[in-house]
């Protein structure tokens, strides 16, 4: 059954404890930390000292946290994050890839091939060793096929609706497309890792993609934006638990 991730990204850091301990409370199952390092996205975000209380708050209540490294060089963060307890780091297919320009100074790492097929398998042997489960992103100018060769050894496969930086941003359609020939991959290999969707996810589309097979749905803005976030997490639980 699909899961909603909330993106602590969206959260109110002025009183960052407190969302989380409200997200708890709420009953959330699973928490998402969006690592941005201002050179793989145009941001920054926070990093492993940050996510440390975040993580150690989440584990007293059993609840999973992955991390998801929007960051260029992921081989340098694998032991910070196993070391706080992370359970799930996701990295960048686009790693060594060209950087495309968007507007109002922002950019994004698209994949058109993937040079170092060596470095990604690296970057999976480590985060494999630090004990930590694996994930792979892959930006919405990149295709998923060119993650094939990786698709075996990977817990997770991240599809990103956003060009990744910044929450509040909306849903690009094209990704359900996506989503459709990932699931129709992993089941034609008989492949066992989960769908994650992350960008513009809200009530308005949470049935959608948990129908089409999604596994776990990150929901920033949609979640922290709300007034009362325990009435919005049974509204997209109720949106997703009939698929
Ligand atoms: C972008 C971030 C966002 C965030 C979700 O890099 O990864 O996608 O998690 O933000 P919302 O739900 O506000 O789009
Ligand atoms: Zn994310």
């Amino acid at each position: 059954m699909a899961v909603i991730a909330p993106s602590i990204l969206a959260a109110d850091f002025s009183r960052l404890g407190q969302q989380v301990d409200a997200a708890l409370k709420a009953g959330v199952e699973t928490l998402h930390l969006d690592i941005m390092d201002g050179h793989f996205v145009s941001n920054i975000s926070f990093g492993p000292d940050i996510a440390a209380d975040v993580v150690s708050r989440a584990k007293k209540k059993g609840v999973s946290v992955d991390a998801h490294l929007m960051v260029t060089m992921p081989e340098n963060y694998i032991n910070a994050f196993a070391a706080i307890g992370v359970d799930l780091l996701t990295f960048h297919l686009e790693l060594d890839s060209r950087r495309r320009a968007l507007p109002e100074n922002r950019w994004v790492y698209g994949a058109s091939e993937i040079r170092y097929v060596s470095r990604i398998n690296h970057v999976i042997e480590l985060i494999q060793k630090a004990n930590m489960k694996v994930g792979l992103a892959v930006n919405p100018p990149t295709d998923p096929k060119l993650a094939a060769p990786f698709m075996e050894k990977i817990d997770r496969f991240l599809i990103m609706s956003v060009n990744p930086g910044f929450g509040g941003q909306g849903f690009i359609e094209e990704t359900y497309a996506k989503i459709e020939r990932t699931v129709k991959y992993r089941a034609k290999k008989n492949l066992s890792f989960d769908i994650q969707v992350d960008g513009g996810i809200g009530t308005e589309n949470a049935a959608r993609l948990a129908e089409l097979g999604v596994d776990s749905l990150v929901c920033g803005t949609s979640f922290f934006g709300a007034k009362d976030i325990a009435a919005r997490l049974k509204e997209l639980n109720g949106q997703i638990v009939s698929c």
